[in-house]
């Protein structure tokens, strides 16, 4: 347990996805450099595998966890529930007074609804995301996490518009900007222009397609990962594609005998550290993704993206022209989306703030807590 020092106020955050290591790399450090919050982290143990967690906390300069729940896989109930009653016995002991939570997983959740039944005020970042598809796992995780939250710091204007839309005071929404743009130019801007995944897998810029796939929607639905699959090895005749394979994607494609053909054609890796991840994206024509950091990740580098689901959350950058919506339903329209593509351009936008986000955060939380 962390000594609370004078004035000083504790934050538990908890986290256990690839993506929450990502943003809590510079929400943490914003934190630590307030000087008024110390900050205990909890990883739920979601992601597990070394490259889906591990590397990130090295590459990302983030303190190891003080504690790690090691718990993942099950259903979403079960998980879920597994979680929330661990989140709660760690909350009981610290005694914090806040619990901070990140986007919209399971472990989000979780957190949330641990400290909220135990009158801890609940901190959500990336707050007021809609899809507008309740069957989305993540849409549900958003929604009760935004309804039960005392601080809405929101990545964009419409997150907040959203919020208000359902009725949630002013003074609970806090708009920011993206902290995902804080990590790309924090940490991204650290990556080596000729680096060494581009050498090691003999690409040159400009010269391949990346693409991610992870979302239940696509991995679940054999119809709409064969669309996915089809389409990519349409691409891969044309221009080389790199694919860092998401476990729970290679799971499903090896069970579905898919995995040798692609392999054939497609450049298949296992997941990347996010330094190598930055390095993929910069340099690709474009990129296809079912992911949501991904696609603002194309934007930073300025790379046309086409989005590989029915909707996105971040309907700015499709208004802005640097993504375009091809859901998986035909092999032939993704593909011709993803060509259609490279060598596109969008408008200039700045919809994710100033990239202060978590310095942002920091001063709320403290001048709020009394830090
Ligand atoms: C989760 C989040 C999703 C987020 C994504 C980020 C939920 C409901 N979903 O999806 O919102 O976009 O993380 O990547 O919380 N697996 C491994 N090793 C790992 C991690 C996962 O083998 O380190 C495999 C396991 O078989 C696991 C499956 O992937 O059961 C799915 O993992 P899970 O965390 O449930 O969902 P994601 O698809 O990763
Ligand atoms: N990412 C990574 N390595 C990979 C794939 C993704 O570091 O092999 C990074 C990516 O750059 C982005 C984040 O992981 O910062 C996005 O996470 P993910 O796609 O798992 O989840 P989502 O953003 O959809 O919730």
């Amino acid at each position: 347990s962390l000594p609370r020092g004078a004035g000083m106020k504790k934050i538990v955050t908890v986290l256990g996805a690839r993506p929450q290591f990502i943003k809590a790399s510079v929400v943490s450090n914003a934190l630590r450099r307030s000087g008024a919050l110390g900050e205990v982290l909890v990883h739920t143990g979601q992601h597990y595998d070394a490259n889906m967690s591990d590397v990130f906390f090295d590459e990302l300069g983030m303190p190891k966890p003080a504690y790690h729940l090691d718990i993942h896989g099950g259903g979403h109930g079960a998980m879920t529930g597994r979680m929330l009653a661990e989140v709660e016995r760690v909350l009981l002991y610290e005694k914090p007074d806040a619990v901070l939570v990140y986007g919209d997983t399971n472990s989000t959740l979780a957190g949330a609804l641990a400290a909220v039944k135990l009158h801890i005020p609940v901190a959500h970042v990336e707050a007021g995301l809609r899809s507008f598809n309740m069957a989305m796992p993540e849409e549900v995780n958003r929604i009760l996490t935004d309804r039960i939250s005392r601080w809405l710091f929101t990545p964009t204007a419409l997150a907040a518009a959203h919020l208000r839309r359902e009725g949630v005071a002013d003074a609970l929404i806090v708009p920011v900007g993206d902290v995902m743009y804080d990590v790309a130019l924090h940490h991204g801007a650290r990556v080596d222009a000729n680096g060494r995944m581009l050498g090691q897998l003999g690409l040159k810029p400009a010269g391949y397609v990346l693409t991610t796939v992870h979302r239940a929607e696509n991995t679940d639905d054999p119809r709409r990962l064969s669309v996915v699959v089809s389409a990519l090895l349409a691409v891969a005749a044309r221009i080389p594609v790199v694919w860092p394979l998401h476990p729970r994607t290679r799971g499903v494609l090896e069970r579905q005998g898919w995995l040798a053909r692609l392999s054939a054609a497609v450049h298949l890796i296992d997941p990347v550290g996010y330094l190598d991840m930055v390095e993929l994206e910069r340099h690709a024509a474009a990129i296809a993704t079912d992911s949501g950091g991904v696609q603002k990740e194309a934007f930073f580098y300025r790379v046309p993206c086409i989005t590989l689901r029915d909707e996105t959350e971040w309907v700015e950058l499709v208004e802005a022209g640097w993504n375009r919506l091809a859901p998986p339903l035909d092999s032939d329209a993704v593909s011709t989306a993803v060509m259609g593509a490279v060598g596109s351009r969008g408008q200039d936008v700045e919809p994710y703030g100033q990239g202060d986000a978590a310095d942002r955060i920091a001063r709320r939380l403290s001048a709020d807590l009394g830090a």
